[in-house]
């Protein structure tokens, strides 16, 4: 452990990797849903310490009710392994069941040591903040099976055919990194866009007082409409290469499913990033959020409520950043008085309807060479 770094969430880095698989198989063998495949990678590596496992009922309903685990330490999500009645029949408390990924390949194994029902609506109205199956990481919870199994995984294989091995490093790596490069103090920035200007000056700001900046994009599983991780990736590598300064920024892969969750999900991606080794995340407006569920601030505001000590990693809280013809540059809410007509703000649909036609929007909201890379892709869908 790189003692200058700061400490993961709960102490230690949890490392649930290098299992063998079972000669002889166990009897029932569970095929985890998109979310549950990324939940499973993350705990595996470390990035979701202290949890080793899919929570129990204790932790469950702490985690709804308090945002805390049964131990009370923070945490803001629950992560559970929930399966159809059919499957939950079949396993009994005591077992070890196999673990695979949608394709039936085997990810690791789960030892069940909790069955329960969970509570979808509480967890539907705590954790999202709202009941409403329009909302996509609502939709995703609803749809997955009431019976929760719970316990320690041993996994063999994280993940199979993994994108962007490069550039998917686990804690352990980030944190190796980290201590190579010399820096003591790194700024995440957490994305599941394309970066535009506004990310672009957010990222910029957190480099002036950091040592290092981890554009951390989170790649697993995204909502319909979300632009594709591929496509996601030529733009980071082509904004970094032209407009970052090498010494001071580094692109690593999140390999987590998106919830859309808003202020509790900012807190999530912040012990997330702790564990991956960040001092620092940037958290901006709407952070993580979707539609209109959550108040602009809402997840900054979370934070503040947080007992003294409760994380390690500081949030980096931005106003709304945008191009201001006056300022002549990027300014935020607290940099520059708001003029009626003055920034350059164009909404998502906006963005979408000048790609899809083949233009560009303006170089003051977005680097002309993501654009052409999003314009291209739109071509070729
Ligand atoms: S998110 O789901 O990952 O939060 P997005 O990729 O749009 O979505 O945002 C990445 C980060 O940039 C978040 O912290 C978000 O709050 C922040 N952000 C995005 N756009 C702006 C903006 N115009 N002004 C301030 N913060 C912003």
């Amino acid at each position: 452990m790189h003692t200058d770094l700061i400490e993961p969430h709960g102490g230690k880095l949890v490392d649930c990797c290098g299992a063998a698989e079972m000669s002889t198989p166990p009897a029932v063998a569970i095929s985890l849903t998109p979310r549950q495949q990324c939940d499973l990678e993350m705990i595996a590596v470390g990035a979701m310490s202290p949890l080793d496992g899919f929570v129990g009922e204790a932790d469950y309903n702490s985690i709804c009710d308090n945002m805390t685990l049964a131990n009370g330490v923070v945490w803001p999500m629950p992560i559970t392994c929930a399966v159809d009645h059919a499957t939950a029949d079949k396993v009994s408390v005591g077992d070890k069941v196999q673990l695979n990924d949608d394709q039936g390949r085997l990810l690791g194994y789960l030892n069940v040591s909790e069955k329960y029902t969970q509570d979808k609506k509480k967890q539907a109205l705590k954790a999202y903040g709202t009941d409403d199956e329009a909302h996509p990481g609502v939709k995703v919870m609803m749809e997955e099976g009431d019976t929760c199994l719970a316990g320690k995984i041993e996994v063999v294989t994280p993940r199979h055919d993994p994108m962007f091995t490069a550039h998917r490093l686990t804690p352990v790596q980030t944190r190796e990194t980290f201590a190579k490069k010399g820096w003591k103090t790194i700024a995440a920035f957490q994305t599941r866009n394309p970066i535009h200007r506004a990310h672009e000056y957010l990222t910029k700001c957190a480099q002036e007082i950091t040592d290092g900046l981890l554009i951390h994009p989170l790649m697993g599983a995204t909502k319909d409409g979300d632009i594709p991780a591929d496509i996601r990736m030529q733009c980071y590598e082509v904004i970094i290469e032209k407009y970052y300064h090498p010494d001071h920024t580094m692109l690593s892969v999140l390999p987590a499913a998106m919830r859309y969750a808003g202020p509790r999900e900012a807190l999530f991606h912040a012990i997330l990033r702790q564990n991956y080794g960040c001092s620092h995340i940037i958290i901006g407006r709407d952070h993580a959020g979707v539609g209109k569920y959550y108040g602009t601030f809402d997840a900054q505001h979370l934070f503040d409520k947080l007992p003294e000590g409760a994380l390690k990693i500081t949030p980096l809280k931005f106003e709304h950043a945008a191009w201001s013809k006056t300022a002549g540059g990027m300014v935020s809410g607290k940099t520059f008085p708001k003029i009626e007509g003055d920034q350059i703000f164009l909404s998502g649909t906006k963005v979408r309807e000048m790609l899809v036609k083949g233009e560009r929007p303006p170089i003051e909201f977005t680097r002309p060479e993501v654009a052409d890379i999003l314009i291209n892709s739109m071509k070729n869908a």
